[in-house]
Formats: structure tokens, C-alpha cells, sequence
């Protein structure tokens, strides 16, 4: 569309310029004043006319493009198109509020797999595709300077199959040049997005790193890493956080947070991981369980900033959960353990009852044919140990999760990954544990959860944002 818009331009340009008099006329002969006159008003004539054929070209142009994205989810809308990339020069600096709300990123992100260190690696990211052709999938978090420092062996860090679309690549960090460098060179992986972790709390990133949910300490800069991260990339940003940290643990100061971002770099879309993170030297799987989730303040944003887009995470584990969500509101739904501890369950269903498409009515000895074929191919191209049998079967082990058999499988497992060398000879040794009737059933709903699990948010909503615009913008 663009380009036939383009051409008709210059088909235009092309006609005018053979049918129209010059512009410029020959400087007028002294002593001819009456010709002179007469000329003088030719000229003015001809101004005129070509300044209301512009503009009825302008106003052909205008209609044409309606003010409306070419893509639909807003990355190849000419006018944000050129505020991302002309932020700075437009802006000197100074933060804009966050823009209304065509410039939403894509609607259909609406089932998410969260981005989980060691757990959500290629392999399994694979088997999750396997399961669901459209749940959002997010690879595990890449530090930046691991892809800065690793320039000349990118692939091992950013590769992945094209069947993985749509993907985020999330990255963490805290030094504006790296993040800057890391995304211009994710950019040539082709990620569907791109997004800032901040909300680890481990020690050795929100500690020693500084980086992680430490970050929500100071919003300037993230703002400013976010504005560095989206003008190296093509890809839509996003920020993934927790509600708070330690005692900075307000409604308010969570949306000063998401404001500050939101104005100071072209963030439109939020995961919230809707418990604060305690950076007392609890363990990071302690601070998945122990703050409690705090969900109202997740709809509390989706009230407060109509014009950004916001993804709940944290404690949702079926997709009536998932649905129970967006029947509240939610744009998007973000699952993490459950996907993994239950993929089949979790990721089964999500394409028909999320996505509303025909389910694909593949089985689990169809998918773990086609996991075995990818993973052989791996094995026989890098040979038997990097990556290791162990790391590649590592996704499949949960696939029976609650299964009749499931008990006898693992410890087969267990045994078989002491002597088998590749995926085929695993799996013909392991299987025999799991009934046909298992192995050959399509996903069924999975298990239910509480359709109304949202319901009562909209009565334990914070009060609504006190915008402290004129501190944060003066900060
Ligand atoms: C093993 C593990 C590793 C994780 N690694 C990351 C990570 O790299 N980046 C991130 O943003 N969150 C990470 N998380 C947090 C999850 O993305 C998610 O926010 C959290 O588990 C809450 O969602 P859930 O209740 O659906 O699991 C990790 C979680 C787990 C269990």
C-alpha cells in the first residue's frame, strides 16, 4: 500500500511537471512596465494555481492514508513512525505525555509465555510452538553485555527457528550504551519485540548488577534505556516490572513510574508481575511466593493510562484464568510456571480458546515426533554434548504432567538419560510407560479455573493516580 501510495506521488509530480508553466519565469525586460503588469499577474495566476493543486493533492494524500496504520498494530503508522525516530530533535528532551491510544502495540499478544532463565531456552520454546501456534513466546533474559561481549557468537544467544514467531527477545541491563549497542545488534535476529527486564530480584542482578527490578528505583533512566533501545530497534518495546520494591510499594509510585517511562521513551506496553519484589536476600523463587499478588493494582493502571497497553503476570494458571482476565479488561496475559510445570495443559488449549482459531488436533506423540526431529538435527549438527541430551530433553519432561503413567515415565527418563545418545532411542525407551490413549488424545480444555477469578477488582481498586507530572518531568 505504501508503495503504490509512493508511486502514485510521483506519477502526479510527473504529469504537473508537463503540463504546468514554469515556476520560474525569465527576469522581466526593463521599459515593457504594461507587459511587465501583465506578467506580474500571470505569475501570481500560475502561485495560485499550483498552490491549490497541492493542496488538493495534500488533501488526495490525507484521505488516502485517513490517519490510520498501514499494519494495523501501529509500527508502520507514518506519524509515530517518524515521532520514535525524530523523539529527540521533536522533543529536545523534554518528555511528552504518552500518546492516545492508536499507538497501541498489537492486540493479539493476548496469551503470553513469560520469559523464564534457564526454562524458557530454544528447546523448549520449540515444544511450547509445537503446542500453540499463537501464544506470545519470550526467550529467557539476555544480559547485555553477554550480547555486546559475544559480537562474534551472537547466534548462540540470539538464534531461533522462524517457526518461533511470534518471540520478544527480553534483555537486562543497566548501562545506557550497552542496552543501546545490544539492541541494534538483536535487531538482525528479526525479534517481534524487544523488552527490558525489570523485575528480577536475584541478588546477583538486582544486587551486584544493579540492574532488574532495581531499576524501578529509577525510572529517568529507564526511560532513557528504553528511548536508547527503540531507536536501535525495529521492534516494539516494552518493559516487563514488578508493582514495587521494598517499601516503595504504592499505587502511586508505580504510576509515577510507568508515567515517567511511558513519557520519556515510546514504551506503550507493560508486563506487570503484580507482586513487589523484597531485595532482602530472599531467593528469587521466594520472591515469586511470598509478597502477596496485588491484582487491583494491575486494573488500577488499565483505568489510569487508557492509552498504554498492560499485560498481567503472576499466579494465573489456566486458560479460564487467562480468559477470566481479559473478560476484565486485561490486553494481554502472561503465564510463566504454569506454561512450563503444564505445558500441554497450559499451552493446549490457548489457540482456540484464546486465539478463537481452529485447533491444530495434534496429539502428544505427534509433537514429541516433531521435538525429535529438531532435536536430533541439533545433536547430529553439534554432536553429543553441547548442548547435552539432559538440557534437550529437559522441556518434555512435564508434558504428562497428572498423567496415568506420568510417575514411571520420569523414572524411566531418569534411566534412559544415563546411556541414550539421541532423542529417537529416549524416546523408544520411555514411552512404553505412557497409555496410546495418552499419547494419542488432542488437548482437552485442561484444567478449569475461576472464570470469575477477576470479578470483584473493580471494588478494591486504588484511588485513581495523582499524577505528579510536574516533579517527574522537572527530575
Ligand atoms: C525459573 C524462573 C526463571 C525466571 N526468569 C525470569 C527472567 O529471566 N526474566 C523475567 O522477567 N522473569 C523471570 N521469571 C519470572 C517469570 O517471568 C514470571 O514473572 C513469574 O514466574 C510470575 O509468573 P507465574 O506466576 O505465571 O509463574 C522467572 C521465573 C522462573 C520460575
Amino acid at each position: 500500500m505504501f508503495m503504490f501510495m509512493v508511486m502514485l506521488m510521483w506519477d502526479v509530480v510527473a504529469r504537473l511537471d508537463d503540463e504546468l508553466p514554469p515556476l520560474v519565469e525569465a527576469p522581466p525586460v526593463v521599459g515593457e512596465s504594461s507587459h511587465s503588469t501583465h506578467r506580474s499577474i500571470e505569475t501570481l495566476v500560475v502561485v495560485l494555481a499550483v498552490i491549490t493543486i497541492i493542496g488538493v493533492i495534500a488533501g488526495i494524500f490525507a484521505r488516502l492514508c485517513g490517519g490510520r496504520h498501514f499494519g494495523g498494530s501501529g509500527e508502520n503508522d507514518i506519524e509515530g513512525w517518524v515521532e520514535r525516530k525524530c523523539r529527540s530533535c521533536i522533543d529536545g528532551g523534554v518528555p511528552a505525555a504518552p500518546p492516545p491510544a492508536e499507538s497501541k502495540p498489537a492486540a493479539e499478544e493476548a496469551k503470553n509465555v513469560a520469559p523464564m532463565m534457564d526454562w524458557t531456552d530454544n528447546h523448549y520454546r520449540t515444544l511450547a510452538r509445537l503446542i500453540s501456534k499463537h501464544a506470545w513466546l519470550y526467550t529467557e533474559m539476555v544480559v547485555a553485555e553477554t550480547i555486546v561481549h559475544q559480537e562474534e557468537n551472537l547466534d548462540r544467544f540470539l538464534a531461533f527457528s522462524p517457526e518461533q514467531h511470534p518471540i520478544v527477545l527480553q534483555i537486562g541491563g543497566s548501562n545506557l550504551e550497552n542496552l543501546a549497542k545490544a539492541a541494534a545488534l538483536a535487531n538482525a535476529y528479526c525479534y517481534d519485540g524487544i523488552n527490558l527486564n525489570c523485575g528480577c530480584p536475584s541478588g546477583k542482578v538486582a544486587g551486584h548488577g544493579c540492574f532488574g527490578v532495581r531499576l524501578m528505583l529509577n525510572p529517568k533512566f529507564v526511560g532513557e534505556a528504553m528511548s536508547a533501545i527503540a531507536s536501535n530497534s525495529d521492534a516494539p518495546v516494552s518493559v516487563k516490572c514488578r508493582i514495587g520494591v521494598d517499601d516503595h510499594d504504592s499505587y502511586n509510585e508505580l504510576c509515577d513510574f510507568i508515567y515517567t517511562v511511558a513519557s520519556k521513551s515510546p514504551t506503550r506496553h507493560f508486563i506487570i508481575h503484580a507482586r513487589k519484589a523484597l531485595l532482602n536476600g530472599i531467593s528469587p523463587a521466594k520472591n515469586r511466593k511470598i509478597p502477596p499478588l496485588k491484582y487491583e493494582y494491575y486494573f488500577g493502571l488499565l483505568r489510569d493510562f487508557p492509552d498504554l497497553q498492560f499485560t498481567i503476570n503472576g499466579g494465573i494458571t489456566c486458560t479460564d484464568e487467562v480468559n477470566a482476565a481479559r473478560k476484565e479488561g486485561a490486553h494481554g496475559v502472561m503465564v510463566g510456571r504454569a506454561a512450563y510445570n503444564n505445558p500441554w495443559s497450559t499451552l493446549g488449549h490457548v489457540d482456540t480458546s484464546v486465539y478463537g482459531v481452529a485447533s491444530s488436533g495434534v496429539s502428544r506423540r505427534q509433537v514429541l515426533e516433531q521435538f525429535q526431529v529438531y532435536g536430533d538435527s541439533i545433536l547430529g549438527k553439534y554432536g553429543p554434548n553441547k548442548p547435552n541430551l539432559r538440557q534437550m530433553v529437559k522441556p518434555l519432561l512435564n508434558i504428562f504432567h497428572s498423567e496415568p503413567g506420568n510417575g514411571l515415565w520420569k523414572r524411566k527418563a531418569d534411566a534412559a538419560l544415563r546411556h541414550c545418545t539421541t532423542i529417537e532411542s529416549f524416546l523408544e525407551e520411555t514411552l512404553e510407560a505412557i497409555p496410546d490413549s495418552v499419547l494419542d488424545s488432542t488437548p482437552a480444555k485442561g484444567p478449569s479455573g475461576r472464570e470469575d477469578a477477576f470479578a470483584n477488582m473493580h471494588g478494591l481498586l486504588p484511588p485513581p493516580y495523582k499524577s505528579r507530572e510536574r516533579e517527574v518531568v522537572s527530575a
